[in-house]
């Protein structure tokens, strides 16, 4: 399918501003590119991840819980990008398309139906919006973050972090450092052959310069 996904991640809604003003970007653009906007998990998977240290859960619940926090922050996207769609099903896609509609894709019906991923916190909105992508046979996916890229070590705690440009799946696995991706997303990159840009969404004007092909800041993982 000739589509982009855009993973937007819980990252960028401590900035309710910026992520409108991505929103409204988006929503400029749906009758100029097709974009499936993928929610990330944010505050949503937060409270998961809080009640599975409390309580131990098992993994497949906390999976399911994850994705379900995801979906949450579908709906609040959905309300922020104009003209969009909720949808949970792969056959509802080209008919948002024929409508100028930009589908947001709630990920619990088929995850939670298929389960075709590591029940695991490995596995996040990341690996999930790359997945989803190659059962649409969608080779370009934007994981839409707040900061510039990947860089050497975390931006925020690392006074001399350098912003890598772009990486192999196998290099960046090599690493073996925590980034700001997720640990399963690596594999899945060189299992499934897709491009994927880590873009800074706090800059709009960045994530449509992916769209048309065009060099900016990002790293992208091939
Ligand atoms: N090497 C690194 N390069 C860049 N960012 C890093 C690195 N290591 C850690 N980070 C942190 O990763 C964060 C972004 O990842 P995070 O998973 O929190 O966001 P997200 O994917 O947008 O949100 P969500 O997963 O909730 O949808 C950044 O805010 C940054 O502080
Ligand atoms: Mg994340």
């Amino acid at each position: 399918m000739d589509a982009t996904i855009i993973k937007i991640g819980g990252s960028l809604a401590v900035y309710p501003e910026k992520l409108k003003a991505l929103c409204t970007k988006l929503s400029n653009a749906s009758n100029r590119y097709r974009i499936i906007v993928v929610p990330g998990g944010g505050e949503f998977t937060d409270v998961v991840r809080d009640a599975d240290k409390r309580f131990r859960l098992s993994n497949g619940v906390s999976h399911r819980m994850a994705i379900l926090g995801m979906d949450q922050y579908g709906f609040l996207l959905s309300d922020l990008i104009g003209g969009s769609k909720v949808i949970n099903q792969f056959d509802q896609i080209q008919n948002a398309f024929d409508l100028h509609q930009i589908p947001v894709f709630l990920p619990s019906n088929f995850m939670l139906n298929n389960d075709p991923l590591e029940n695991s916190w490995d596995v996040t909105s990341d690996s999930i919006a790359v997945y989803l992508a190659s059962r649409l046979c969608i080779s370009k996916v934007v994981l839409a973050k707040d900061v510039e890229g990947i860089f050497t070590c975390d931006p925020k705690t690392c006074s001399d972090a350098q912003l890598i440009d772009q990486i192999s799946a196998k290099q960046l696995e090599a690493m073996n450092t925590r980034t700001i991706v997720d640990k399963h997303l690596t594999k899945l990159i060189v299992q499934l052959q897709i491009k994927c840009f880590i873009v800074n969404g706090l800059f709009p004007e960045r994530v449509e310069a992916v769209l048309n092909g065009q060099k900016t800041i990002y790293t992208l993982i091939y």
